[in-house]
């Protein structure tokens, strides 16, 4: 969009998404790759297309560690395409070498949310082989309060509890605005 390509001028890497599961990443992703005119890629969706498999079965056939492999695989192969929106899966930058990448590379973009937020978002956690559990709310708790330090060492943070898909992409726009003027 014409209106913000002075600052996608100044945006000199990819953009990075993380948060939880449920926190927003993929609609906030699509919205921000809209208003800057650049390609999301989602790592969950390209780990996926690769293996041919859902995650779910991933993490059932091999194990969430060979699924981290293929996740930082595919945010390598990612950083490789240049200028884009990146969404990767909630535990992408709890994972040390992975974490290194994303901070060195990108812009990193914690979306946060209140673990009832994040339940109600998620809905069906089918999909979501971490929260095949007894009490899925207390397991986002857990998560959360495990991860936080490992989110909390991104670039910038929006909170995006109140916020709509459009609204959270504008404030991210807006946060990324301040941080490159600053820094
Ligand atoms: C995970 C989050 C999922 C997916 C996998 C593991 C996590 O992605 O990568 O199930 O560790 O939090 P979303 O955050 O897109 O749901």
């Amino acid at each position: 969009m014409a209106e913000f390509s002075a600052l996608k001028s100044a945006i000199d890497r990819p953009i990075c998404l993380v948060g939880m599961m449920g926190s927003g990443k993929s609609l906030v992703g699509r919205r921000l790759a809209k208003l800057l005119d650049l390609s999301l890629i989602d790592t969950d969706s390209e780990v996926e297309r690769t293996a041919g498999i859902r995650i779910s079965e991933i993490f059932e056939i091999a194990g969430e560690a060979k699924f981290r492999l293929m996740e930082r695989q595919a945010i390598t192969d990612a950083l490789g395409k240049g200028q884009a929106v990146l969404s990767t899966g909630g535990g992408a930058i709890c994972t040390p070498e992975t974490a290194e990448l994303l901070i060195q590379e990108t812009y990193v973009i914690w979306l946060r949310a209140a673990p009832e937020t994040l339940l109600k978002r998620i809905g069906s956690v089918a999909s979501r082989p971490l929260l095949h559990t007894e009490d899925p709310l207390q397991t986002l708790r857990d998560l959360e309060k495990a991860r936080e330090a490992d989110y909390s060492r991104a670039h910038i943070t929006v909170k995006t509890d109140r916020l709509s898909g459009q609204a959270a992409a504008l404030a991210v726009l807006q946060s990324l605005d301040s941080y490159l003027t600053v820094t």
